[in-house]
This record gives C-alpha cells, structure tokens and sequence, in this order.
C-alpha cells in the first residue's frame, strides 16, 4: 500500500495535519458535508493537494535517502518506504508490512533498549521519539540508524499510529569512533611522553644537580677564609641549584608518580593530597578503604589523570578552602568522587580541554564522568566498571 493511500485509509480520519500550537501531528474529522456536487469537488481539490505534497516529500526522502515508515497501532501492520528498504539493500516488493520485519533486524543488544524506549513513549509521548541503533542489512552486515517518530491520535485522543523515518548514520559513527581512537592513542602517547620526561628529570637531571651542590658544598669547605664575596656567591648559588632540585622533583611528580606504577593508586592518592596542602591554600582529604587494593595499570593512570584534572578545577575555578578525594569499590565498579564546597560551576555544561579529556579517558575504559554541581560546590564523580570488554 503506498503512502497516499494509507493516510487515506484510517475509517472516518482525514490526513493528519499538524496541530498549530504543539506541532504535534493529530488527525481531524471530516468536515461535514454541504451538498454532494461540493463536496466532490472538495475531495478532488483536497487529493490534488496531498497529491502534491506527496510528490515533494518523495522526492525530498529520495533525495536525501530518508527511510519512512508509518505504523498502525491497532493493527500492528507497519508501511516501510522503498527508501526504507533500499538502505538495508531490499526491493520493496521483498519486506512485508509486519512489525516483526523491524524487530528481526534489530541488533540484538540494540532491541530492548529500543523497545523500551518506544513503550516509554507511547505511554508519555512528549516530544518525539529519537532512537539510535544497530539494523542488520541483506548482506549480514549492521548499519547504525538514527530513527524518529511522531504519534499519530484519532479526534478521541486515541494513539492510532506512529509515523517517522529512519536515517543511515552509518558514516557519522565511523567517524567518530575513529576519532575516538585516535584522541585514544593520543591520550596514551601523552602518557608515555610524561612518564618519560618525568622520569629523565628524576633519574638525571634531578640527579645532576644534586651533584652540583655536593661539588658547590665542597667548593665551599676550600674557600680562602675571608673571601666573602665568594662565600656569597657560592651560598646563593647552592640555594638556586636546591630550588631547582625541587622543582624538578616536583614538576616529574606531577608528571608521573613513580610510586603509581610501585605502590598504586590509593597510596599516591594520599602522597598527592598531602604534598598539594602543604604547596596550595586548600586542604584536601583522601578517604580510601585501607585494604582497596591495586587496579589495572591503565586504570589507576586514568583515574589519577582525572584527580589531577580536578584537583587544579578546584585550585583555579572553585574558590574553595577545602576539598575531598574519595575512592572506594561499590558493586563491580571503582567509583572516584572529588568533592568542593566552592561557589560551583557557573555554566553546568561548560566543557574545557579538562572535562573532555577526563571522560575521553573513562569512556575508552568502559566508565563515565558525572559532574553534580550547585553553588554549594561541585562532585566529580568517575565510574569505571572492574570487569568489562574494553573497546
Ligand atoms: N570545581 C569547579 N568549580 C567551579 N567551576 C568549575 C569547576 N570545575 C570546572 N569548572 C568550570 O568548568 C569549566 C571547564 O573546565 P575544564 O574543562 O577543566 O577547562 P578549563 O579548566 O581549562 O577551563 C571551567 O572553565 C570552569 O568554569
Ligand atoms: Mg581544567
């Protein structure tokens, strides 16, 4: 049946026309009927008229290789444009109009959640329905849609149908797992750089100049005595050359914790806290389970990356005092919680190279980045699951 005569066809229903105030799409009674010489002239003007705007929506759906389809609720027969089937590569003479040719094709981690997304909607249709997923296309292969639907109800307010399309989005996800992977690699390519560095300022450079003030101690026990000046200069100088061991020390921490990969997450996290209040105004708290045990190497990196992103949020944005880092196991899942009690984010989807890089990190790990933040302060909270196929 094509779609002309389907949005003919429900009983006593005209076409359906959008509701001026929602925009929502909603079916009206037939006007009632002058005479009948009238009446057949309205009917013909009305059918040249959805003639007419059939024709432009064809085209425009060929055009743009959108998939149509049109559900009759009570009779749960679905219309699948020839668009609709031609993107999972069928003639349109090969798929029948029941509702089980959708559902078979479904991927089948897509379908329940799919599925409940629909039931969910038809039971509140508020907006429209949107839904992505997984379609199995002739060749076995799976194309990712993107669908959108409207409901359709009689005069009575009755759900009769729902109506949408299917897009092909395939490309678009491409793209953006690629993306993904290489902003992946990039992450860990930054990792191995800092652990690099970090550990040529510690083991060398750190080093070198540790020597340096040994040899300047012991240019100092050789002094002519009363040579002040020189005794100036040297005692300036091993004080510059110590400032500079700290730095450095400092800077390869930040870097990369040689402890990480030693001792892990939970005891760095303690070294971290203290040695930031003692440097910074703002006094940070651990609470870690003593018995909370090692991650995976790549686990406790990405988790100690977000604390530091954090932590310096809280040091540069929150105008805290005080703040605390919470690490604890809970149900298959290591949840990471920093916690302030500054003034909040003032634009709670704001998304700086910060927050993008640390939910890249957790979601390459199968985990996610949930921020709560109100002006009494600001959680961050990272999930990553303990057991699970990472992408
Ligand atoms: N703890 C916080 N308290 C208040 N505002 C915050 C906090 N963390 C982040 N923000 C806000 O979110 C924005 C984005 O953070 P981020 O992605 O780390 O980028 P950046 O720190 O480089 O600005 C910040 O500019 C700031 O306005
Ligand atoms: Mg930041």
């Amino acid at each position: 049946m094509d779609l002309d005569a389907k949005i003919r066809d429900t009983n006593d229903l005209t076409p359906a026309v959008p509701d001026p105030a929602t925009g929502d799409l909603r079916t009206v009674n037939r006007p009632a009927e002058a005479s009948p010489a009238h009446s057949r002239t309205m009917q013909a003007h009305a059918e040249a008229a959805l003639w007419v705007s059939e024709a432009r929506l064809r085209l425009a759906t060929e055009a743009a290789n959108i998939g149509l389809w049109d559900w009759d609720l009570n009779a749960n027969t679905v219309y699948y444009s020839p668009e609709w089937k031609s993107q999972i590569g069928y003639r349109d003479e090969e798929i029948t109009n029941s509702f089980d040719e959708w559902q078979s094709r479904v991927h089948p981690e897509d379908l329940g959640p799919v599925l409940r997304k629909i039931a969910a909607y038809l039971e509140n249709p508020q907006n429209r329905h949107v839904v992505e997923f997984r379609f199995r296309h002739r060749d076995g292969s799976y194309r990712w849609i993107y669908a959108q639907g409207n409901l359709l109800r009689d005069a009575g307010g009755k759900s009769v149908r729902m109506l949408g399309c299917h897009i092909d989005i395939t490309e678009r996800k491409r793209a953006e797992e690629e993306l993904h992977r290489l902003s992946q690699r990039l992450l860990q390519a930054e990792d191995a750089e800092r652990r690099r560095i970090a550990k040529e300022l510690h083991d060398s450079t750190a080093q070198d100049l540790v020597a340096v003030t040994m040899n300047l101690g012991m240019l100092q026990e050789s002094l002519a005595p009363g040579d002040t000046k020189a005794a100036h200069i040297l005692a300036d100088s091993i004080a510059l050359v110590e400032n500079g061991v700290n730095d450095i020390r400092t800077l390869s921490y930040v870097l990369h914790p040689p402890r990480l990969d030693e001792t892990g997450l939970a005891g760095v996290l303690v070294e971290y806290a203290a040695g930031l209040t003692n440097r910074a105004d703002t006094r940070i708290r651990v609470h870690v389970a003593p018995d909370f045990g090692r991650l995976p190497e790549d686990m406790e990196i990405a988790l100690f990356r977000v604390v530091q992103e954090a932590v310096s949020n809280v040091l540069r944005h929150s105008q805290s005092d005080s703040a605390t880092i919470r690490l604890a196991r809970k149900g298959g899942a290591v949840v990471l919680e920093i916690e302030d009690y500054g003034r909040g984010m003032v634009d709670a989807g704001a998304r700086g190279v910060g927050i993008t890089g640390m939910c890249e990190r957790l979601q390459h790990l199968g985990g996610r980045l949930d921020i709560e933040s109100d002006a009494g302060g600001t959680i961050v909270r990272a999930t990553l699951p303990l057991c699970t196929d990472r992408k």
